[in-house]
């Protein structure tokens, strides 16, 4: 009686323990909303901006574009070093430069251009860094340069 009672809550243990590992994070749902929010307004495909009677093609920041899979993936800081290195979060500077002090100029946002990432993203960028950044079906933001406007309140 015992013994089955035991197994009982062995195995309750086990499943339950795997559906929580089975929780991977979401890129599109979870992450890239705050790469959007903070980053992409710098670093977003080449676009036309037109003032007066003036248009001029604007370039990504660094020719770094954070607004598709591709250009995650395949852009390189100053060092020639890829800004991401899926399955390690301390070696990827897309994370490091929003953790650099505020008044470091690598650090990114720069402060009063774009909300800060807080806390909580930090982390939650971190592992899905570690899961080995893994972007689902996501290939690319369809309006980049749609929803960038910033009310100036930093989030919670
Ligand atoms: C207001 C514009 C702006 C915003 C917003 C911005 N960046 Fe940048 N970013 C730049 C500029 C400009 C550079 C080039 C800096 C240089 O080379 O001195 C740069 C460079 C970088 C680099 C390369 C650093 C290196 O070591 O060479 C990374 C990585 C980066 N940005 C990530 C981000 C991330 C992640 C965000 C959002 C959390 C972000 N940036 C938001 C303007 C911006």
């Amino acid at each position: 009686m015992r013994k089955i009672f035991f197994y009982t809550l062995l195995s309750g243990f086990l499943l339950s323990s795997a559906a929580v590992q089975a929780e991977e994070v979401d890129f599109e749902k979870q992450i890239y909303p705050f790469i959007k929010s903070s980053c992409v307004t710098c670093h977003r495909p080449p676009y036309e901006e037109t003032r007066g009677t003036r248009t001029r093609t604007k370039k990504p920041k660094a020719g770094i574009i954070l607004a598709t899979k591709e250009g995650i993936l395949s852009a390189e800081g100053e060092s020639g070093q890829k800004i991401l290195v899926p399955g390690d979060p301390d070696k990827s500077r897309m994370l490091e430069v929003t953790r650099l002090p505020l008044d470091d100029e690598m650090h990114f946002p720069p402060e009063g251009k774009a909300p800060q990432w807080t806390a909580a993203e930090k982390e939650l960028f971190a592992k899905w860094i570690k899961e080995g950044a893994k972007f689902g079906s996501w290939e690319a933001d369809p309006a980049p340069n749609e929803g960038l406007e910033w009310d100036g309140k930093e989030r919670e």
